[in-house]
């Protein structure tokens, strides 16, 4: 990789006024010759935070973080030295000029390198030590083969305390273990193997570099959580990775067509049965990012899931988003409530079953919609009429046609009529969003950082408070947004939790430093009117700003892409761009009548 010429970095540390870079995010006021302001970095109520033009540096007293322009967009921005210096060049319109020459040490390195000896461990354990034969019985016992377990790497975590750590320590210091997802820390300092008693399924990311681990409990462990995952580190998202992807990618690409599933298991099983252009994301909900990684694969995707009701609903739900990345889709729903990997045991035609019983999106929405109506009762035809409206409003006109038709028929009323009340749905819609349009754009200009803070303070007490609340901030936030970075390390505790415990908040302060208990006692509520209408207001919130950074990195590696002359990676992060922009403006529409005072 090219690097960023020393030109081009003197330039920038001399055009990016430290005032004005820190002074876009923090509130600063004068301090004899220097600038002061609350710290970004840790909570204080009164300022500790320094600015100095003279000298072109931040130091806080508080907390002691100080540098440069550059280190202040790191640390801010979360984002690498690099791509700190992308974002003033961009944001002071300098010309990045790139030295060849020297090759960029990259910090990442060492984490890909941490996830590949444990995969060599883990897999080690399975098929060679005493303690990994049980782990091995319960995979063959489960209708996989040593063939099988070995393409798919499944290894086993010990039961110990620091067998990884032990193991690597000789390459290893804990905290890049740590930083790799691998190793956590207790409330004495102590680290510990973050996977013990496990089965492991490595996760892959698009260029086949072990990125991080699920763990499955088997047998007697006493942990109830049924998988333990690699927490969010700087190579590992959850919301950015797809199970499988890269072994599925040549299967995806004969296939013209890439099979969408729910876990890890089934997928596993699915290419047993011959079906290896399976992939999955990993429990949680689908991902715009992830619609747009499937996108540079394939534009079809046969849906999956489980076939209970939660599958169909997430079915439905992943249809709406992959169809916001242009994505043809088609579902499959298992019969009996199975999920694939049951109906792969169970039955020996999946692929034929996969072929034969595909919806698209179309009628698989249509067929949800009416389906257990009972339209002799005239109030069950008006519920069915909402989702059918908003559904079918976003489909070409056409397609509306047909199935306001086939709707008009089966409820034995006029399509005339129905027509007539669709247009007026449509007329009501729009009144509403202009409206609210309006109301964003009178708005805009108070949704800065104090309210930010508070939404996510709040979240953080939603966090604590429920595991519902838990659930829906899971699948609507990615926990490395938040802003702050005591709640950030907060959530980050927490969400590597594979189970919810009955008291979090005891359960959290048992785990954290005492510094980090100052920071939960801060924020935590005495008393809080909860309730989930306000719950997603704040969610929104953290949304729309998380989704503007988005929009801010793209933009910046899209240059990186337009300069390494990559035209396809280029139109894909504008693309991108652009499906935020809409997402966001639908967000910011969306918010109906709920609570805006946040
Ligand atoms: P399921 O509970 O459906 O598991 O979760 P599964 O895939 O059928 O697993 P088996 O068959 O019991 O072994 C679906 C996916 O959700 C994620 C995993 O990716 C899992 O494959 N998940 C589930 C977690 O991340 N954590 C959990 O505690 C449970
Ligand atoms: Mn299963």
């Amino acid at each position: 990789m090219a690097m960023i010429s020393q030109k081009t970095i003197d330039l920038i540390k001399d055009t990016a006024d430290i005032v004005d870079v820190v002074g876009e995010f923090v509130a600063l006021q004068a301090a004899g010759k220097n600038m002061k302001g609350l710290c970004p970095f840790h909570s204080e109520k009164t300022p500790s935070f320094f600015v100095s033009k003279e000298r072109q540096i931040f130091n806080c007293f508080g907390c002691g973080k100080k540098g440069d322009s550059i280190k202040f967009i790191e640390e801010y921005k979360h984002l690498s030295y690099v791509d700190s210096i992308r974002y003033l060049a961009e944001r002071y319109h300098i010309d990045i000029e790139e030295d060849h020459n020297t090759q960029l040490k990259r910090t990442d390195v060492n984490l890909y390198k941490a996830n590949d000896l444990a995969l060599q461990f883990f897999t080690l354990n399975l098929l060679n030590i005493e303690s990994g034969r049980s782990a091995l019985d319960y995979l063959l016992d489960r209708g996989l083969n040593i063939q099988t377990i070995e393409e798919f790497e499944l290894g086993f975590a010990p039961n110990k305390n620091n067998a990884l750590l032990t193991h690597l320590s000789n390459d290893f210091q804990p905290l890049d273990l740590m930083n790799a997802g691998l190793v956590n820390r207790n409330s004495d300092g102590n680290f510990y193997d973050l996977f013990r008693d496990r089965i492991m399924f490595p996760i892959r990311d698009e260029q086949n570099r072990v990125i991080g681990f699920s763990g499955r409990i088997f047998g007697q462990n006493e942990n109830p959580a049924k998988y333990v995952n690699t927490p969010y580190t700087e190579i590992f998202s959850k919301g950015l990775t797809l199970y499988n992807l890269y072994h599925a990618a040549p299967h995806i690409r004969t296939k013209e067509r890439v099979v969408l599933m729910e876990g890890y298991m089934d997928v596993i099983k699915a290419h047993m049965a011959n079906v290896k252009e399976a992939i999955c994301s990993m429990g949680t909900q689908l991902t715009l990012d992830q619609a747009m990684v499937i996108k540079k694969y394939t534009d079809n995707v046969v849906v999956c899931y489980d076939g209970d009701k939660a599958g169909r609903e997430a079915s439905y739900k992943a249809i709406k988003l992959l169809e916001r990345a242009k994505l043809n889709v088609h579902i499959v729903s298992l019969p009996d409530n199975m999920d694939p990997d049951e109906y792969i045991s169970k039955h020996k035609d999946f692929e034929d079953y996969l072929n034969n019983n595909q919806l698209d999106q179309y009628e698989f929405v249509y067929q949800m919609i009416v389906e257990q109506k009972d339209f002799s009762r005239p109030i069950e035809i008006e519920q069915a009429k909402d989702k059918l409206f908003d559904f079918f409003s976003k489909t070409s006109g056409m397609i509306r046609e047909i199935y306001l038709k086939r709707f008009a028929s089966e409820t034995n009323t006029n399509y005339q009529t129905l027509l007539g009340d669709y247009q007026q749905n449509r007329l009501d819609e729009k009144k509403f969003s202009d409206y609210q349009a309006k109301l964003v754009r009178t708005q805009k200009h108070d949704i800065v950082y104090p309210r930010y803070e508070i939404a996510e303070i709040a979240v953080l007490n939603y966090y604590l408070k429920d595991i519902r609340y838990r659930d829906l901030i899971e699948s609507k936030l990615r926990m490395m947004h938040f802003q702050n970075p005591g709640i950030r390390s907060l959530i980050y505790t927490m969400n590597a939790w594979g189970k919810y415990p009955e008291d979090p908040v005891i359960v959290l302060r048992s785990k954290i430093s005492a510094k980090e208990v100052e920071t939960l006692d801060k924020y935590l509520y005495q008393t809080y009117d909860y309730n989930q209408e306000d719950l997603e207001s704040c969610i929104l919130m953290l949304q729309i700003a998380n989704l503007r950074e988005d929009i801010k990195v793209n933009e910046i590696n899209a240059k990186r892409a337009l300069a390494d002359n990559n035209p396809k990676e280029y139109l894909r992060l504008m693309d991108e761009n652009r499906l935020i922009q809409g997402t966001i403006m639908k967000l910011e529409r969306g918010n109906n009548g709920q609570k805006t005072n946040h």
